[in-house]
């Protein structure tokens, strides 16, 4: 059994009732006890990226923000596309860690969830530049697309689709088998 390993999860939306942050939700099904497993929900409280400030004295959220991926082992992004990249929400996090590189090497996988058949395929494409731009390690089946995601889940949010459910286990241990190494 692997034990005392962290992965943090972050959703790209912020919304209430987010589809993105449900598969986040539905993951800890498929996450092996031992495994410290965290949705961070913080990311809307980041200041708009600011070079100047990250210079001289970064704000306590910030720093806790980094802290909090700098003693984690993994991270999962499961995020929705606006206007055909990743929300700016989740942009304007990932620019706070490019100067700090608590990311460098991090096993990241990646997911993006879409009611349109393209999964936000844009996203992806765009969240995987950023991640390399970060040298972050996006894992071998760690990056899945989740089309027409409002069909997947039954009405009290929870997951329904099998062929989803099988892509997020193996996503799940393709993670676990990186961090394990
Ligand atoms: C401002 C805005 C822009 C959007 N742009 C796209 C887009 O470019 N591609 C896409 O597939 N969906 C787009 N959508 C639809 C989102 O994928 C959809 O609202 C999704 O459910 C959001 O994820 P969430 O349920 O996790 O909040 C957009 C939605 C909003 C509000």
């Amino acid at each position: 059994m692997i034990k005392n390993k962290k992965i943090v999860a972050i959703s790209g939306s912020i919304r209430e009732g987010s589809s993105n942050t449900n598969i986040l939700k539905a993951l800890i099904a498929f996450i092996p006890e031992g495994i410290d497993y965290s949705i961070y929900n913080g990311i809307k409280e980041l200041p708009h990226f600011n070079p100047d400030i990250d210079r001289t004295e970064p704000p306590a959220v910030v720093k806790d923000f980094r802290k909090m991926l700098d003693e984690s082992h993994a991270l999962i992004i499961c995020t929705p596309e606006y206007a055909k990249s990743v929300p700016g929400v989740l942009k304007n996090a990932l620019e706070w860690l490019v100067s700090s590189a608590e990311l460098y090497k991090k096993p990241v996988a990646v997911i993006t969830a879409s009611p349109s058949i393209s999964g936000g395929d844009k996203a992806h494409e765009s969240l995987l530049l950023t991640l390399g731009m970060l040298d972050t390690t996006v894992v071998k089946n760690g990056s899945l697309l989740i089309p027409s995601v409002g069909t997947k889940f039954n009405d009290d949010a929870t997951l329904k689709d099998e062929s989803t459910k099988k892509a997020l286990t193996s996503l799940i241990n393709s993670l676990l088998d990186e961090i394990n190494n």
